[in-house]
């Protein structure tokens, strides 16, 4: 039978200080009735990792990092390995836009990620998606296709059921409040859609079928269950809306009664 979970990943970037992350976990505790069928990440900075993952309800929620390194250790001064973080998250984003824009991460580099990441046993959420510029050029499905083959270049059709891969249109992310551009469901559906053929393409039909495909781009309380309900998405990848815990657990209790 398919597997229907569906996942909801609070990608915190830059955000919150040790006090308040901490914080967040007592009160999403308490907030959150146990999710049924959905996977709740939390991806914070790496400093408050630790004492999340002794503090968090570990039956509603993993955590995840927002980045790594490939290599397990070594001379690479500032950087912390997918390796290290193993022991304490499940999950690890890769190819966010923000990486990839300023911080240059070249396809190179995030297909290392992914190959680190599945190797070592986390789950990587690979981000995907266009600027303003290439949609208008009608570029997107070129964009996707090439971004999505580039990343999974050192993964095998069986690493498929083990990564996740979140379409994050990068104009429809917000500025830090959850409240953006919001991508047409339509447009969501095709790009889903293209993801997935492009995987398909690569490594056939279970490996297409196996995949788990997310949305990002300012969903918040709102508009997340009309995301999570079009054909081909399962689940979100929240910024802003994920800041405060009220905002990120009514996402979570509506897609649950859903
Ligand atoms: P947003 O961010 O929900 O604030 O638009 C999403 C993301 O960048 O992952």
């Amino acid at each position: 039978m398919a597997d229907k979970k569906k996942y909801i990943i609070a990608n915190w970037k830059m955000n919150m200080t040790l006090d308040e992350s901490v914080l967040f976990v007592d009160r999403i505790n308490k907030e959150v009735v146990s999710p049924k069928d959905i996977e709740i990440v939390i991806c914070p900075t790496f400093l408050p990792l630790t004492q999340m993952a002794k503090k968090i309800d570990q039956k509603k929620f993993k955590l995840g990092a927002q980045n790594f390194y490939h290599a397990d250790h070594g001379t690479y001064t500032g950087e912390v390995s997918a390796f290290q973080l193993k022991d304490f998250v499940q999950y690890g984003l890769v190819g966010h836009s923000d990486r990839r824009q300023k911080f240059s991460e070249s396809d190179q580099d995030i297909a290392r990620k992914m190959a680190a990441a599945v190797r070592v046993g986390i789950k990587p959420v690979l981000c995907v998606g266009e600027d303003l510029l290439q949609r208008q050029d009608g570029l997107t499905n070129i964009i996707l296709h090439d971004q999505v083959s580039a990343a999974l270049a050192m993964l095998t059709a069986e690493d498929i059921s083990s990564i996740l891969i979140a379409y994050e249109p990068i104009w429809a992310i917000s500025n830090g409040d959850g409240h953006g551009e919001d991508a047409g469901p339509d447009m969501v559906k095709k790009a889903v859609l293209t993801i997935r053929k492009t995987v398909g393409e690569l490594y056939g039909k279970k490996a297409e079928s196996s995949l788990k495909v997310l949305y990002g781009g300012s969903s918040n309380p709102d508009n997340a269950l009309g995301y999570m309900n079009i054909t081909g998405v399962d689940g979100l990848l929240v910024g802003g809306a994920s800041l405060n815990y009220k905002s990120f657990a009514d996402i979570i209790n509506k897609a649950t009664k859903s």
